[in-house]
């Protein structure tokens, strides 16, 4: 039975309209509300990139002024929740963390959660805005035993963040600003990406009326996996290993090999097919925050090897296999002394600003049905059910 379209992976089924972001893959074009990309990564910050997700226009200056207020107003997060991260046992990973306290958050904020009024859904946009630097920067801490630190609310959104993360009690911070330069481009380049795994993901829960926090935390774990936003961490870990510019080969190798389950992370892209506008980007920022920052970081010329053994490939070019956004990301974090565990956390952060966007754009639209997908059968035929003793 089944008169249903098989599509696995949802290959070519658009599962709902959308007007927050345009991508061409053919032509490697990415808008957030009709603003491309490369403007919005010059000119604008991820605050302000996160304020036209949600609304769908650029703020002006009083409204950016407002949003920025209300930001900065929710950033603690409920003293009780320090009590939850106790539980976790010190080597957890940061991403288990996140995805536990978010989802705690519908516990902790019981006031905005009626999904059916927009001004409880705002609360709850900028809540989730908010906090996220506030919960990942408590979660790292954790993981390596120090005390967390409160927001300093007089800090703007990035630099905030950096501080939680790296303040230590009576030593100020020196913090470069080409480090939180640097951090709130790839926030604004990670926060939104249309219909993508986690963003579904949170649009599904969504459509059942879960609330919020409960359909953003699905997010964060659909965006662990190396496929989605584990790339990040993959990435690294992947250059890591190979070490040296002189192993690139053999690993290009493997990752061409049916019967080898490795594969080159930070390459492909379902929707991108020529190049990834992200990955552009990313590129010539990463060698500029290594320059300024004055890192040497030989996974950079491991990365630049790969790269280019890669593009040559008859494999990879025949499959059109480009470098991808989590492809250089993961060394501009590592050049910021943020840890490999954190990376798929930052991701997190930055997304929270696309996801929230595309659930409120769900509870808006009128008419929305519960997400409720159908299958093939394949399993057997209508039987008999025999007792334990004949079997
Ligand atoms: N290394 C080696 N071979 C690859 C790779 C890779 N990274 N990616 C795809 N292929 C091959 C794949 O084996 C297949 O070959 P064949 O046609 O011979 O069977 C062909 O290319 C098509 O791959 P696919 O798996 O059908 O493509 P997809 O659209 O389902 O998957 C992807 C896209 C991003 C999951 C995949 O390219 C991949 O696993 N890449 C590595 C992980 C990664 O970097 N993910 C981050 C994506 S961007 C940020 C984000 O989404 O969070």
């Amino acid at each position: 039975t089944g008169h249903f379209t098989y599509d696995p992976g949802f290959g070519s089924t658009a599962a709902t309209k959308s007007a927050i972001t345009y991508i061409d893959g053919d032509q490697g074009v990415l808008l957030y509300r009709g603003y491309p990309i490369e403007q919005l990564a010059e000119k604008s910050s991820f605050l302000e990139v996160a304020y036209l997700l949600l609304n769908g226009e650029l703020p002006k200056q009083a409204e950016f002024a407002s949003f920025e207020h209300q930001i900065t107003h929710h950033t603690m997060m409920h003293e009780s929740l320090k009590n939850f991260f106790q539980g976790f046992h010190h080597n957890a990973h940061p991403m288990a963390m996140l995805a536990a306290s978010v989802a705690s958050l519908s516990a902790f904020y019981h006031d905005d959660l009626d999904v059916d009024n927009p001004e409880d859904r705002k609360l709850a946009a900028i809540r989730l805005i908010a906090k996220m630097p506030t919960i990942a920067a408590a979660a790292y801490r954790y993981s390596i035993g120090w005390p967390m630190r409160y927001p300093r609310n007089n800090l703007e959104y990035v630099t905030r963040f950096l501080h939680m993360m790296f303040e230590v009690p009576s030593e100020p911070l020196q913090l470069n600003p080409v480090a939180a330069k640097a951090l709130d481009l790839l926030f604004i380049l990670h926060a939104d990406h249309e219909q993508n795994a986690s963003t579904s993901t949170v649009r599904l829960v969504g459509s059942t009326g879960a609330n919020p926090y409960a359909s953003i935390a699905a997010g964060i774990t659909a965006l662990w996996g190396p496929a989605h936003g584990g790339a990040n961490e993959a990435v690294l870990k992947m250059l890591e290993e190979i070490g040296t510019p002189d192993k690139v080969e053999t690993a290009v190798k493997r990752a061409k090999d049916k019967n080898d389950n490795f594969r080159l992370m930070g390459f492909g892209h379902r929707v991108y097919k020529n190049f990834d506008p992200r990955a552009k980007i990313i590129r010539e920022m990463c060698h500029k925050v290594l320059g300024e920052l004055g890192v040497n970081d030989p996974l950079l010329d491991v990365a630049m090897k790969l790269e280019e053994a890669a593009l040559k490939d008859e494999y990879f070019v025949e499959r059109k296999l480009y470098p991808n956004v989590d492809f250089y990301s993961g060394i501009i974090y590592k050049a910021l002394g943020i840890p490999t565990e954190m990376f798929t956390v930052m991701f997190a952060i930055a997304r929270t600003a696309g996801w929230i966007a595309h659930w409120i754009e769900q509870h808006e639209t009128p008419g929305a049905r519960i997400g409720r997908p159908r299958q093939v059968y394949t399993g057997s035929a209508p039987r008999d059910f025999v007792p334990a003793d004949k079997r």
